[in-house]
C-alpha cells in the first residue's frame, strides 16, 4: 500500500516488517559496491526516510534529485536517530535527473537559492519555511474562525488608495501604444476598462470596515501590493496581510485581540511545527524557541509614540535617521526599542497624526491620532492598526485637508451616518510574522515567489 513519510514516522511500530510502497524524490544518494543509502523524501513532512537497496539488483540507479517509487520492506531502528528505515525490494526511476541538477549535496546560499524560486523549496530550510507557511495560514483562520469572525474576501482591484502613501501599481487594459498616444495632454482613465483609475489594492481595511459595521467581528487575509521602491529585507512589492476590524472597540480592544493573535501563532508554531521550528532554532536564529516560548507568557510593553522619542532621544545611540518628535520611526530605531530596551515585542501608540493614514481617529490633544504599530525583535513593525475615525464631520474635515475625493469615499463617509459605531482594526503583514517565528532575515526568503523591485522573474 502506498504510505507517506509522514505516517510512517507518526507510528512506526505499527509499520515494522510491513511491506510499503513510497513515492518521492532522493534527496540524497550514496552507494558502495554491496549497499547503497538513499535519503527519500516525499513532502509529506520535514524527515526523510532512509531506503536501503542492493546496488546489484537495481535496473536503474537512481540519482541525486530523481523521482522515485520504492517497495520494500520496514525495519525498525531502535538505536539509529531515526525510528525506521526501509529495506527496498524495488527502486523504479520514475523521473530521472541529470548531473546538471543544481540541489547537489552541499550547502548553498540562501542568494543563490533565490535564483531558483521552483526548486529551492526541494532544501531544507526554504522546505520548512513554506510548510511553516501553510501552517501559520491555517491557524490565523482558525484564531479568527473560534472567536466567531466572519472571514470576508475583500477585492485586490480598487480604485481607493487606503494608505494615501501613494504606493499604487495602476492597472490597465490598453496596450502600451494606445497609453503612449495619449501621454501627451495626461492620461484620461474614462477610456480604460473601468472609466476609472484602477489599482491592485493596498490593504484591505476600507472594505472590511463596511463589512464590521454589520457583523461586528470580521477579518480579511489576501494579497497586497505596494509599488514602494524600498528596496529592503523587509519590503516586498506582494505581500500578504491579515486584517482583522471589530465594531464597538478602541485602541485597548484593538491591541488586546493583536497580542492575544500573535500569541496563538506562535504557540501553533511551536506545537504544530516542532520539527521545523527546531530546523530553526538549530540552523538559523540560536535561541529562537526559548525566546518565542517566552513570549507566550509576558505581556507585550505598551507605550506612546512620545515616551518612545523620548526614550531614543535619551538613549545617547547614534542613529542614522536623527530622532525627534513628528519624525517617523525607523527600522534601526524600531529595533533599539524593541531589541535593547524592552527586549520583547512593543506597542507604540498615539502617533503624530501627519504622519499617519487620514481615517485614524483624532486624539483629543488635536496632534495625534490612536495608531498602534507591533514592533518585534529582528524584524521592527509587524503591525500596524488604529481606532477609525467614526465621526462624520472629523473625518470629512481631515480628507478636505489632504485633498481627497470625497465622491471616490461616499460610501466610506455613509458608515459614519447609516448606524456609525466606534470601531477599530489592524494589519498583520504575513511574511514579517513569518520572519519572526523562523528568524528569517530576509523577506525573499519567506514567501513563495517573491516579487521587489526590478524582480518579478518566474
Ligand atoms: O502599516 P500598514 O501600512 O497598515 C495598513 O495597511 C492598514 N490599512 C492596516 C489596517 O489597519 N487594516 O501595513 C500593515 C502591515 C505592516 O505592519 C507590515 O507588517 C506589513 O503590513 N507591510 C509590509 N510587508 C511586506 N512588505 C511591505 N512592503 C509592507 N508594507 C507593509
Ligand atoms: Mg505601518
Amino acid at each position: 500500500m502506498t504510505q507517506t513519510v509522514a505516517r510512517l514516522m507518526q507510528s512506526p511500530a505499527d509499520f515494522s516488517a510491513k511491506a510499503v510502497t513510497l513515492r518521492g524524490w532522493a534527496r540524497t544518494l550514496r552507494a558502495s559496491r554491496n549497499v547503497g543509502f538513499i535519503e527519500l523524501n516525499d513532502g509529506s513532512c520535514m524527515q526523510n526516510v532512509q531506503v536501503v537497496f542492493d546496488p546489484a539488483a537495481l535496473y536503474a540507479k537512481p540519482t541525486t534529485g530523481a523521482a522515485i517509487e520504492v517497495r520494500g520492506e520496514v525495519r525498525l531502528t531502535p538505536d539509529a536517530p531515526q525510528p525506521l528505515e526501509v529495506a527496498a525490494d524495488e527502486v523504479v526511476v520514475i523521473g530521472d535527473c541529470p548531473p546538471s541538477y543544481p540541489l547537489q549535496k552541499k550547502r548553498h546560499t540562501l542568494e543563490f537559492l533565490r535564483t531558483m524560486p521552483h526548486l529551492r523549496m526541494r532544501t531544507n530550510t526554504l522546505g520548512a519555511v513554506f510548510r511553516l507557511r501553510s501552517l501559520l495560514a491555517f491557524a490565523v483562520h482558525r484564531f479568527f474562525m473560534e472567536r466567531g469572525f466572519v472571514h470576508v474576501h475583500t477585492p485586490i482591484l480598487t480604485a481607493r488608495d487606503c494608505e494615501g502613501a501613494g504606493a499604487l501599481f495602476t492597472v490597465t487594459a490598453l496596450e502600451p501604444d494606445a497609453l503612449d498616444a495619449d501621454r501627451a495632454g495626461g492620461f484620461d482613465f474614462e477610456k480604460d476598462f473601468f472609466r476609472a483609475r484602477a489599482s491592485l489594492t493596498v490593504s484591505g481595511q476600507l472594505d472590511a470596515e463596511a463589512f464590521a459595521l454589520c457583523y461586528s467581528r470580521v477579518y480579511t487575509f489576501g494579497p497586497t501590493f505596494r509599488a514602494e521602491r524600498s528596496n529592503t529585507a523587509r519590503h516586498a512589492s506582494e505581500f500578504w496581510m491579515i486584517e482583522p476590524e471589530i465594531a464597538f472597540a478602541d485602541l485597548d480592544d484593538d491591541m488586546d485581540l493583536a497580542e492575544e493573535m500573535v500569541r496563538c501563532l506562535i504557540g501553533d508554531a511551536l506545537e504544530k511545527a516542532p520539527d521545523e521550528m527546531a530546523f530553526f532554532d538549530r540552523f538559523i536564529q540560536e535561541g529562537l524557541m526559548e525566546r518565542l516560548g517566552g513570549i507566550l507568557g509576558s505581556d507585550f510593553v505598551r507605550i506612546t509614540y512620545t515616551r518612545a522619542i523620548e526614550i531614543l532621544s535619551k538613549s545617547g545611540r547614534r542613529f542614522e535617521y536623527p530622532v525627534e518628535w513628528g519624525c517617523d520611526l525607523q527600522t534601526e530605531h524600531e529595533r533599539y526599542l524593541t531589541e535593547e530596551v524592552f527586549n520583547r515585542p512593543v506597542f507604540v501608540t498615539d502617533f503624530p497624526r501627519d504622519i499617519k493614514a487620514f481615517y485614524m481617529r483624532a486624539n483629543p490633544d488635536g496632534r495625534t491620532v490612536a495608531a498602534m504599530d507591533l514592533l518585534v525583535p529582528g524584524v521592527g513593525e509587524i503591525i500596524g492598526g488604529s481606532q477609525r475615525e467614526e465621526r462624520e464631520d472629523l473625518l470629512s474635515a481631515r480628507m478636505a485637508e489632504l485633498g481627497m475625493d470625497p465622491q471616490a469615499y461616499a460610501g466610506y463617509l455613509d458608515l459614519r451616518r447609516f448606524g456609525g459605531a466606534p470601531h477599530a482594526g489592524y494589519g498583520l503583514g504575513f511574511e514579517r510574522m513569518l520572519m519572526y517565528v523562523t528568524g528569517m532575515k530576509n523577506i525573499r526568503d519567506v514567501i513563495p515567489y517573491p516579487r521587489t523591485p526590478g524582480c518579478i522573474d518566474s
